[in-house]
């Protein structure tokens, strides 16, 4: 079968030519891919700062969030069937014994780092014409839904960190406040944003694009407000919320400006970041003005990655609502489709848009 996968020590990346994988055992599924979303963790794995090939093989096949169709079932296979639309989970436990949270099922908090992923560490990944995992890890989509399907892993990670948002603000006894800023209007902003609005909260998304591009139709169809950040200043932002940031949910990837951010927290507020910033030259911050903040202000930070199942269920229940209420600005997300011939393209990075998808059938 055709698959791209990228060769770390020759430092390529290519269409291949790899065995059609089969069932080996009675708990799999074998899909039929039909898109695979690109993020910026493929474009780090395709210029070679990250990603590991799984033991004993030279490349790695690329692509973490996917969409299939259940084409085989294993003979114990009781959680899909047969013609079932599935998004899969990335990451799988390390099987270290010393690790509780892999053994609770909750890979995505591991302890060891020997967890795998799909399509990033030490697992082939999704960009390819068929797959096979253990079923348990598929998550059957309603089949209305197939044309954004592949948004739903970008949004598990906005869905655990909103649950943990929830979590922390159950210590406020009347239930918090319900105004969060997000930072970034990439993917992984925008589905944040969407959910947050589901999830009862203003939000203002904050953004370095230029005004009138799809990123603020986005927002404004969802009913959130558009800040452009060149035109608007960290207090000003401040002042329109009324004096006081509560949530901010960082999704731009750059550290400088989510410190600064991080500096003008409120009272009792939470930051989530889930970006990950390259490695740059370092950044001053001034320590004893954050210290004292989230002391005296008794604000939490946390930094979220990966996801559980139950986020794959919440993101596909929150899908569900995206659809019936903002149909347009949902199908706005993915800006381009290209056939697997064409991936290398949109894995370069030069092309724009908001997410970029490889469409293996429809
Ligand atoms: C994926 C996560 C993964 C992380 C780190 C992200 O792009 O969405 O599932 O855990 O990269 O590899």
């Amino acid at each position: 079968m055709k698959a791209i996968a990228v060769f770390p020590d020759k430092k390529e990346v290519r269409l291949i030519d790899h065995p059609e994988p089969k069932i080996e055992s009675p708990n799999q599924a074998k899909l039929k891919m039909i898109d695979i979303g690109i993020c910026g963790t493929d474009k780090e794995i395709v210029s070679f700062q990250y990603g590991t090939p799984p033991p004993g093989s030279d490349y790695l096949i690329i692509g973490h969030e996917s969409l299939g169709e259940v084409v085989e079932v294993g003979s114990a296979v009781t959680d899909v069937n047969v013609g079932d639309i599935v998004i899969t989970t990335v990451r799988r436990p390390c099987g270290n014994p010393a690790c509780p949270a892999c053994a609770a099922g909750r890979q995505d908090f591991c302890y060891t780092g020997e967890f795998t992923e799909r399509g990033i560490k030490q697992q082939h990944g999704f960009m390819a014409e068929f797959t096979v995992d253990d079923a348990h890890y598929m998550n059957p989509l309603p089949a209305h839904l197939r044309s954004v399907g592949v948004l739903a892993e970008p949004l598990t990670i906005a869905e655990k960190g909103i649950a943990q948002v929830r979590e922390v603000q159950q210590r406020l006894p009347w239930s918090g406040t319900h105004q969060a800023v997000v930072l970034g209007a990439g993917p992984v902003g925008l589905l944040g944003a969407m959910a947050l609005r589901v999830a009862g909260f203003e939000v203002w998304v904050y953004s370095k694009t230029a005004p009138g591009d799809h990123r603020q139709q986005v927002t404004e169809a969802i009913g959130a407000k558009f800040i452009n950040a060149d035109a608007t200043s960290i207090p000003d932002i401040v002042n329109e919320l009324g004096g006081t940031l509560d949530v901010v949910y960082e999704a731009i990837g750059a550290s400088k400006l989510a410190f600064d951010f991080l500096q003008a927290l409120g009272p009792n507020g939470i930051f989530v970041f889930t970006g990950v910033p390259g490695r740059k030259a370092p950044v001053e911050v001034d320590t004893d003005l954050l210290m004292r903040n989230l002391v005296l202000k008794n604000q939490v930070m946390l930094g979220t990655v990966n996801a559980p199942k139950e986020s794959f269920q919440a993101a596909i229940a929150d899908l569900r609502i995206f659809h019936e209420r903002w149909p347009e600005a949902l199908g706005m997300l993915i800006s381009n489709r290209f056939p697997l011939e064409n991936a290398l393209e949109p894995l370069s990075g030069k092309v724009g848009g908001i997410k970029n998808v490889v469409s293996v059938s429809s």
